[in-house]
């Protein structure tokens, strides 16, 4: 579960958060983007979370969880600006699904507040079909709204 208070963070808890939300996206980033098309539009995408904004954190804790995805969104925007340099119409993206049934959210009353999954992937795809290519490298909601790093 996510740490609530500073007292109760642990390495290994922090690191196996990193490993999913930041090491592995990160692995990711490096080994499909030099696959992406050099010429026309072409998209990548992680799953980040509005809890990883920072300029938008007013409850605190989810200590780990917040940082990883702060981290993940850093990796998306610095990887957006290399690969700009040899895919100029490539598009960078990370994005903030909202509260989705899974079993994830499950624990945080995710069923009563959340949306199927499906319906989250259609929402997080017309988003990418919006996102223009001066924008790689941003953080956007399901909503299409711009989030604050
Ligand atoms: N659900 C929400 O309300 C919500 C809100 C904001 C952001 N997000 C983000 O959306 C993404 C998907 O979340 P979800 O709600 O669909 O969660 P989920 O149902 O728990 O699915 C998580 C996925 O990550 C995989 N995974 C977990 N730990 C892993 C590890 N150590 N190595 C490799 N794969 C691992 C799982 O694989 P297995 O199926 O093989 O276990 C599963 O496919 C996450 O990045 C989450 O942070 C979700």
């Amino acid at each position: 579960m996510p740490e609530k208070r500073l007292g109760q963070l642990h390495y290994a808890q922090m690191e196996a958060t990193f490993r999913t939300n930041t090491f592995g996206p990160a692995l990711v980033l490096a080994h499909f983007a030099p696959l992406l098309p050099k010429q026309g539009r072409c998209l990548l995408a992680v799953l980040s979370a509005k809890v990883g904004s920072i300029g938008d954190n007013r409850l605190g804790g989810w200590y780990s969880y917040r940082a990883s995805k702060a981290a993940l969104n850093m990796l998306v925007k610095t990887a957006a600006i290399e690969v700009a340099r040899t895919h100029p119409q490539a598009v960078l993206v990370a994005l903030h699904p909202g509260t989705v049934n899974s079993a994830l959210s499950a624990p945080f009353n995710g069923a009563e507040i959340g949306r199927p999954a499906a319906e989250a992937a259609g929402d997080m795809l017309r988003v990418l079909d919006g996102v223009p290519v001066e924008e790689t490298g941003g953080f956007y909601a399901y909503s299409g709204d711009k989030l604050p790093w």
